[in-house]
């Protein structure tokens, strides 16, 4: 018998509407209208998929709450999982080294990742995972608002351009998705291990500090 094909989990519906997601005192909220931390009290103690009992702590997103760019990761690595904040280890010393050449800092950006808790082994994401978190993903992206999301790596990637194609394909250009301008780009812990991949990576960052300087913002 034929499966029904499951439906991918993604920032936007087929018609470019982002799901919102019931916040106590919200009725529907706009953009900017709720605060990270009416978020975080939602997720609480979350036990939505399994990961919930593995993890250290929950990682739920840090930075600036009026961030003009935010990073997008896949999920805790074991630093990340112990200190209960993103990009902490190998991969957050890289990202921090590669901002200043898109003219950003540490403090400007806010990052999160599709999920929140750490997979065991640090093993890709699983389906039902992502669902199970991506709506309070969308949830940081529509309170924080930014004009560009940096997806880090496929995972990111295929979430927020709704796609199943592979960020080595996508990368080295800017896509438009509702009101988001969105920059698909490798992974910065993939630059480890492929680090042919660094050049591109490093040409993407002074793409965005491009676009940035192009497009200042409107008082
Ligand atoms: N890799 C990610 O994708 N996210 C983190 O927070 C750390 C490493």
């Amino acid at each position: 018998m034929a499966r029904a094909k499951r439906e991918r989990p993604s920032l936007m519906d087929a018609e470019g509407t982002m799901a919102v997601m019931q916040i106590p005192g919200h009725d529907h909220q706009k953009p900017r209208e709720v605060t990270l931390e009416e978020i975080r009290a939602v997720l609480g103690d979350c036990q939505l998929c399994p990961l919930g009992q593995t993890r250290t702590n929950l990682v739920f997103g840090v930075g600036n709450p009026h961030a003009r760019v935010m990073f997008i990761g896949e999920g805790p690595g074991r630093n990340e999982d112990l200190q209960g904040e993103p990009f902490v280890g190998a991969a957050g010393q890289k990202l921090n080294s590669l901002l200043g050449l898109a003219g950003l800092r540490r403090e400007d950006i806010y990052i999160a990742n599709v999920i929140k808790c750490r997979p065991p082994s640090n093993r890709n994401p699983q389906p039902d995972e992502i669902t199970a978190c991506s709506p309070f993903l969308r949830e940081q992206i529509r309170s924080i608002w930014p004009d560009v999301i940096v997806c880090l790596g496929n995972f990111a990637t295929q979430f927020v351009l709704r796609t199943e194609m592979g960020v080595t394909k996508l990368r080295g250009q800017l896509y438009q998705t509702g009101h988001f301008t969105v920059m698909p780009t490798f992974h910065p812990a993939a630059t480890i291990y492929h680090s042919d991949w660094l050049p591109l990576l490093e040409n993407d960052m002074r793409m965005l500090g491009q676009w940035l300087a192009d497009h200042p913002v409107q008082e």
